[in-house]
């Protein structure tokens, strides 16, 4: 293969130079210059005809409402908690990314997929750039897939790859890592952002093309977002991460980005020693079982996607001094912050000097504001010492006015906590159910200040 020209491009302002320097001679920013193949001449753009972008230049234009709108057809995986993140299943040609932490579990669950996929008739392919044959081999004896018909491919250099899809036509690709993959027209080293995109592209065109789907497995790095699957996320048709604390067993995958499907649904999973397995009831995973209340820990009832979940959020406000710390584990610290001003100002709960820490149990990550009422009164709780009575939860917004605001689809968190047993809540006034939920005391309110004086008489 002849070598094509190297050029450095840009990221900030797109200009390029022949060679790498510290600073854009352009734009006059920092290492802002990233490795890329110069177009071959003769008008063809860098990825050969425009067809194989599929984007044709002498494409007629047309009215939107004449264009045919053809539903995509999805083939389910065979695991369900992934068909659910997936919007429903496989799509011919769409790209997947699904990122995580090392040792999370994206390579099991891959395996169990492909495996599920080829039993369905797809036959697929599985490529491992990190593992041997004969690691992956071992891991799917483990998983329970003696006579696992998935093709393996052992390799790392991308060209080879692309000829290898294209001579078996595989209707589902797994590339096991994107970051270990490498194209021999760039200079710089596998996992770099150059490679990472370069090689991401040319997977993605091939996809588009032979309507292969691709799943590329990104790791998320130490760093974040550097040379990680946050540098492809545009790239790709969709996005999914897998959360979860490495030392408890549950997992779950987020689609953060789908075209095809709806975001912010969850998957939940257990590792088992024989796998990841699929949990279809998953409200109740994340609550630590005391036998007796104790101080700074209140129950949220928070949704994801479809789904409503009880998570446990738990405080502990202790000691401190001049520069009191503030930690959230699974929610946003920056709301933490806030929150702990809305107390001082509206409710006069003062913790200015005091340590604040915060975690949301089972490695569970919130981002909902309704998580803030919970919050707040595992906080208060735990400044009091006092524990909020058995079976009780919470849920709501608190703005920066004090004011307790509606959560989403509230009749449904209440109606999952009223099943798992929980009996008494404090709530938003307009989420306040019509007619009494049976088994549930419900306590509605509208500030801040009100929901203090409630847990105050329960407590
Ligand atoms: P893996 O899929 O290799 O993670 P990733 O590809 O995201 O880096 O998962 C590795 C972890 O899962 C490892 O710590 C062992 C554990 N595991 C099980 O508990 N049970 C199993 O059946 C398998 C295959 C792995
Ligand atoms: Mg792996």
């Amino acid at each position: 293969m002849t070598k094509e020209k190297t050029l450095y491009t840009c990221s900030e302002c797109g200009g390029s130079t022949p060679k790498w320097l510290g600073k854009c001679p352009h734009c006059n920013a920092w290492n802002t210059l990233v490795e890329t193949v110069a177009a071959p001449a003769m008008g063809k753009n860098r990825y050969g005809s425009a067809q194989h972008v599929g984007l044709n230049a002498a494409q007629p234009v047309a009215p939107l409402y004449a264009i045919e709108a053809t539903e995509v057809a999805r083939t389910p995986s065979g695991i369900e908690e992934l068909d659910r993140v997936l919007g429903g299943g496989i799509v011919e040609g769409a790209v997947v990314l699904i990122g995580g932490d090392p040792g999370i579990g994206k390579s099991t669950l891959l395996l169990q997929a492909l495996d599920a996929l080829h039993r369905a008739g797809l036959p697929t392919l599985y490529v491992t750039g990190e593992e041997s044959g004969a690691q992956v081999a071992l891991r799917s004896r483990r998983l329970g897939l003696h006579q696992s018909q998935v093709n393996v491919l052992a390799e790392i250099q991308l060209e080879k790859i692309l000829a290898t899809l294209e001579a078996t036509q595989p209707a589902v690709a797994v590339i096991d890592s994107i970051q270990t993959v490498y194209s021999d027209q760039l200079t710089s080293a596998p996992g770099s952002v150059a490679q990472v995109r370069e090689c991401a592209a040319h997977l993605t065109r091939a996809a588009k093309s032979s309507g292969v789907t691709i799943i590329l497995v990104g790791h998320v790095t130490k760093e974040g977002a550097l040379a990680g699957p946050r540098v492809l996320e545009h790239m790709v048709d969709t996005v999914l991460y897998f959360e979860g604390d490495t030392h408890s067993s549950f997992r779950l995958v987020r689609a953060i980005k789908n075209r095809f499907g709806a975001v912010n649904e969850i998957g939940v999973f257990a590792m088992t020693e024989r796998g990841l397995k699929g949990v279809t009831n998953p409200s109740a995973i994340f609550l630590s079982q005391h036998s007796e209340p104790v101080p700074g820990s209140c129950v949220l009832v928070t949704l994801e996607g479809t789904r409503p979940m009880l998570v446990e959020i738990q405080a502990l406000v202790d000691g401190g001094g001049p520069n009191p710390r503030r930690l959230s584990v699974g929610l946003e610290r920056d709301r933490l912050a806030m929150l702990l001003a809305v107390l001082h100002r509206h409710a006069g709960v003062a913790c200015a000097d005091q340590d604040v820490f915060v975690n949301a149990v089972g490695g569970v990550r919130i981002s909902e504001p309704a998580a803030d009422l919970a919050v707040m009164l595992a906080i208060t709780s735990s400044l009091r010492g006092k524990a909020l009575p058995k079976g009780f939860f919470a849920f709501g917004e608190v703005g920066l006015a004090g004011e307790v605001r509606p959560a989403p689809r509230g009749q449904e968190r209440l109606k999952e906590a009223a099943k798992l047993g929980f009996s008494v809540a404090v709530v938003p006034r307009a989420n306040a159910p019509r007619q009494p939920v049976e088994g549930l005391t419900i306590h509605p309110v509208e500030r801040i200040e009100e929901a203090m004086e409630v847990v105050r008489g329960l407590t």
